[in-house]
């Protein structure tokens, strides 16, 4: 069974195909302001624009035909509405063109998935750091559980934030990770853990007062340092009190190897296992949409309708 999935949820367009739950191609191209955060608009445009060659793209790397498309599956949200938009669009128009059904996908969902099924662990606690989105989660009772999150912006805009500050274009994250490596005086920075959930925002109200007076290595180091371990903190937590024995990372966070180093160095000292997810799915992508649309395949149909306040608890797992 062939399952061809779609990303548009934020500044990727994203084309993966899977055979049987195997994926066969994932293209995609990343929409990058020319400054500042992202323009929705511009975002939309990019997508509606770039998205056929890259459709063509995958199907070309997959060496399939779009009438063999058994399913399409599209990443419903959350996200942002003018680019989710461009994904239903195009899930609806070759749904209607090639006789096809349509599932909708929570993007959420799509990361934790191709992570899971990454690392081989069949219940593991799940970390979710991407730019929107910083959550722990675990199974439960058919759904995914929220057990703590961030209780103002997500990690990767904080990073995009910060790195904004530091005149360092979107998306900062791999350039600040750079910076880190050659950081050497640690300063100290807000520590904010509130029960299980994690604040950040006085982190960038820090940096703001203090960026002109210390090297921008030191500056990456320690906020790296800083935010990884409230959350790998938070994580073990998690892990103890919901006995889980396994971890993931998983979003565009994710592609951090200090952040997986505290993961597994964290898992190592519990007796857990811990697995790094490979960069390319690491990051927003179309293949874990098709991913999770094949494993819904026998469930759920919607009409291709985007869906941006998507919440990862929203949805009852019926495939687990
Ligand atoms: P979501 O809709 O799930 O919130 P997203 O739209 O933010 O996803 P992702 O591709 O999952 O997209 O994540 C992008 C974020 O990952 C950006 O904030 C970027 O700075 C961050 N990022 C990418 N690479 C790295 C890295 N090496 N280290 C730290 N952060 C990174
Ligand atoms: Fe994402």
């Amino acid at each position: 069974m062939y399952v061809l999935g779609i990303e548009s949820t934020a500044h990727t367009f994203g084309v993966g195909i899977v055979e049987d739950g195997e994926v066969l191609s994932n293209e995609r191209d990343v929409y990058k302001p020319a400054s500042g955060g992202i323009i929705p608009r511009e975002a939309a445009l990019h997508h509606y624009t770039l998205g056929p060659s890259i459709l063509k793209a995958a199907l070309k790397r997959a060496g399939v035909g779009i009438k063999e498309i058994d399913l399409f599956a599209f990443a419903r949200g959350p996200g942002i509405l003018s680019c989710l938009k461009t994904g239903a669009q195009m899930a609806a128009f070759l749904s209607a063109k090639y006789g096809r059904e349509v599932v909708g996908v929570n993007h959420c969902i799509a990361h934790i998935e191709i992570a899971r099924k990454c690392s081989g662990f069949a219940d593991p606690l799940m970390l979710y750091v991407s730019g929107g989105n910083t959550q722990i989660i675990t199974f439960q009772n058919g759904r995914y559980v929220v057990f703590g999150e961030t209780q103002d912006i997500g990690i990767g805009n904080l990073l995009d934030k910060v790195g904004r500050r530091l005149g360092i274009p979107f998306p900062a994250g791999p350039k600040i990770e750079e910076y880190a490596k050659a950081g050497k005086h640690y300063i100290k920075m807000p520590y904010s853990i509130k029960g299980m959930d994690v604040s950040f925002s006085g982190i960038e109200t820090f940096i703001s007062r203090v960026q002109n007076e210390h090297r921008i290595e030191d500056v990456c180091f320690s906020l790296q340092e800083t935010v990884f371990s409230m959350l790998i903190e938070a994580s073990e937590r998690a892990m103890a009190y919901c006995k889980k024995d396994s971890m993931i990372i998983a979003g565009g966070v994710a592609a951090n190897t200090r952040l997986n180093e505290m993961g597994k160095m964290m898992c190592g000292e519990r007796g857990s296992s811990f697995a790094r997810i490979p960069m390319e799915y690491a990051g927003d992508n179309g293949a874990m949409i098709a991913y999770t649309g094949y494993l819904m395949r026998d469930y759920d149909r919607q009409l291709p309708q985007p869906k941006p306040n998507f919440r990862t608890d929203a949805e009852v797992i019926k495939y687990r």
